[in-house]
């Protein structure tokens, strides 16, 4: 079965303004990133601040273009559409925000919040037809149909983002990207919404890209992990296998602290992430891993499969031969 999002040897340049003294820079913020994300899988993408995770997502939905690269949207590269072909279609693809306000207008109220995915998309609703609608998104979200009257200020985080999940749901998609929707959520509202999620997508056939700092949530919600550091895959770590990358290694044995108020975010791990100005031409992690070898700085190590859905990018502990295809298929595809 084709996989429902295809992602190949997409790369993301910003550039820097130069000036009279500044020469102009590029940023390489996502470089060469290919992977399929399988109908009903939970991808999640897991790195340091800074290396990509949210450039990556919106590229994937096409709010901002690659410098070069597909993205396959059920067989079809919305990559290379142009805006008025994408509009339709992003019907199919939404995203959900870590604070989902920052995109609705907050004189809003939850009706009207809910409301406007259907107008941008111009689907016109008789009266009766959107209250019906409004009602069945509240209640797919749990929240109380008297809350259709109330404005932002009147929610609460875990509410917020409750009304951000029922807007990304209103045009019924296929994919939603969740760029770490809970992170400004207490640990007890998080793990409320996280069930919220997982429900919703046994019940409604959703497949998620699940961006977020907590490691330990995303070993626990998702059925592969994309590892980043600094705009290139590192690992693919199928749930349940142990990680193999240095990089990844590192963020796990650190992130296993029992108090999960302080395991939320990705530790730090000692030494500097080099520029994305400068990308060094070989492993970009070399100035950190306690592994290095001279050839580390020399080559960069390519995503190479160790077994059907596990890969990773290291010239040490990866594969002996890199001249295996990549394993793209995630685990559940057929
Ligand atoms: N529009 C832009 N112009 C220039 N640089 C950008 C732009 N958007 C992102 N970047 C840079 O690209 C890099 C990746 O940013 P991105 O927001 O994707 O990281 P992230 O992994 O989501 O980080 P965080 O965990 O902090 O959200 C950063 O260094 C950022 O400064
Ligand atoms: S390629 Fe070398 S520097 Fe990079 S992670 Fe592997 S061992 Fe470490
Ligand atoms: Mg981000």
């Amino acid at each position: 079965m084709t996989p429902l999002l295809s992602v190949r040897a997409l790369s993301r340049v910003f550039s820097s303004p130069g000036g009279i003294l500044r020469k102009k820079r590029q940023f390489r913020a996502v470089s060469d990133v290919s992977f399929d994300v399988a109908r009903g899988e939970v991808l999640g993408v897991v790195g340091e601040s800074g290396c990509g995770k949210s450039t990556l997502a919106r590229l994937v939905l096409r709010l901002i273009t690659p410098s070069s690269g597909a993205v396959l949207f059920d067989g079809q590269d919305i990559a290379s559409l142009p805006a008025r072909v994408i509009r339709p279609l992003r019907r199919h693809f939404q995203m959900v925000f870590q604070d989902p306000y920052s995109s609705i207008d907050p004189r809003l109220t939850v009706r009207s919040a809910l409301m406007e995915p259907f107008m941008v998309q111009g689907i016109k609703l008789t009266a009766a037809e959107a209250r019906t609608r409004i009602d069945d998104l509240l209640t797919m979200v749990s929240l109380p149909l008297s809350m259709a009257d109330s404005y932002q200020h009147q929610l609460s985080g875990g509410q917020k983002q409750r009304v951000g999940i029922a807007r990304a749901l209103a045009l019924s998609p296929a994919l939603i990207v969740l760029d770490e929707p809970t992170a400004s959520l207490d640990v007890s509202i998080q793990a409320q919404v996280i069930a919220l999620l997982h429900d919703l997508r046994d019940r409604l056939d959703l497949t998620y890209m699940f961006i977020s700092h907590d490691l330990a949530l995303v070993q626990y919600f998702c059925d592969r992990i994309l590892v980043m550091y600094l705009g290139r895959i590192v690992e693919v770590l199928p749930r349940g296998a142990l990680p193999v990358h240095p990089y990844t290694k590192a963020l796990m044995d650190s992130a296993f602290i029992p108090d999960p108020h302080q395991r939320r975010d990705i530790p730090r791990i000692s030494g500097e992430i080099p520029s994305g100005y400068d990308a060094p031409q070989g492993c970009a992690f070399a100035g950190r891993c306690p592994l290095a070898e001279p050839r580390c700085s020399q080559t960069l190590p390519q995503l190479a499969p160790l077994s059907k859905a596990h890969a990773v990018a290291c010239h040490v502990l990866g594969p002996v031969s890199h001249n295996i295809p990549v394993p793209l298929e995630p685990r559940n595809a057929v």
